[in-house]
């Protein structure tokens, strides 16, 4: 997969961001730096309120930090003059057109890049079945269950096919089964395409199974408290949550996660 030498695709260097409410400044991020490579699989965890979302707002050029720098680079290494319009990103809440059907709220990253409407869904419709949603193409979104409406995006961010995936907590509404399904179809996808993505989750097995390395945020305002590289073998299987190299990783997080930051 990837290397020591892999070229940067996101860097991030220093970022504040401070929001400006009734009661004054309040603090969100606080000098987070972090860095995602060609073909690597990033996780961020942390708790609530920690600015992740906020964080992958910045990433994808939709806000800018107060202070400190962001970057993305193109294919020749080269850094890209703007950010917003780079990468796929999908949002925390599902944010799904509702007078489109499901079929067509997957293709509409594909439609927004000048693909025909016809080719997307021609592209989109064999990928119907392993996100779950055969059978429910020609619904609205107001007839899906939560669970659906999250991979109907997570079909879009996917289909969109920009070199950096941004994903807010992709699998946070799906029931254990349908999750274990996606995990087992994203190794997939991804040790077949060398993809790059940064995932904000909430769930250990998820991170340490998917990732290349995990960056904990501090409480807010968010930091990056430690980052914990993820040394399994791939191709990765969902069977290695049971092994003993797996089992002691996820020690090691939990650890962090029930330490408060000023014990370590
Ligand atoms: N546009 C905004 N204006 C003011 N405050 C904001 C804005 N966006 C986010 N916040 C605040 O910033 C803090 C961080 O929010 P953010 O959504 O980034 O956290 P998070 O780590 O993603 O949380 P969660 O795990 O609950 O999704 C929160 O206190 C939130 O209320
Ligand atoms: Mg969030």
């Amino acid at each position: 997969m990837t290397t020591s030498q892999a070229a940067p695709v996101l860097r991030m260097s220093d970022v504040t961001r401070l929001y400006a409410t009734k009661q004054g400044g309040l603090h969100v991020l606080a000098g987070v730096s972090l860095e995602v490579c060609q073909g690597e699989f990033v996780t961020i965890i942390g708790p609530s309120g920690s600015g992740k979302s906020t964080l992958l707002n910045i990433a994808a050029g939709i806000e800018e930090p107060n202070t400190g720098q962001v970057a993305l680079f193109g294919a020749d290494g080269a850094p890209l003059a703007k950010r917003l319009g780079q990468v796929a990103y999908m949002p925390q809440r599902d944010l799904l057109l509702p007078w489109r059907t499901a079929l067509d709220n997957a293709t509409l990253g594909l439609e927004l890049q000048s693909v025909s409407r016809a080719q997307a869904r021609q592209r989109a419709t064999p990928l119907l079945d392993t996100f779950g949603l055969s059978g429910f193409a020609t619904e609205l979104p107001q007839n899906l269950s939560g669970g659906m409406r999250q991979r109907v995006a997570f079909l879009r961010t996917v289909l969109a096919g920009k070199g950096l995936m941004l994903l807010d907590e992709p699998f946070g509404a799906l029931d254990a089964l349908t999750r274990a399904d996606m995990h087992a179809w994203l190794l997939s996808l991804w040790q077949g395409l060398g993809r790059t993505a940064l995932m904000v989750t909430h769930d250990v097995e998820e991170a340490l199974l998917l990732s290349h390395k995990v960056y904990l945020l501090t409480a807010s305002p968010g930091r990056v408290r430690h980052v914990l590289p993820v040394p399994l073998p791939w191709p990765r299987t969902p069977a290695m949550v049971a092994t003993p190299e797996f089992v002691q990783l996820k020690a090691n997080l939990l650890h962090y996660l029930r330490t408060p930051a000023m014990a370590l």
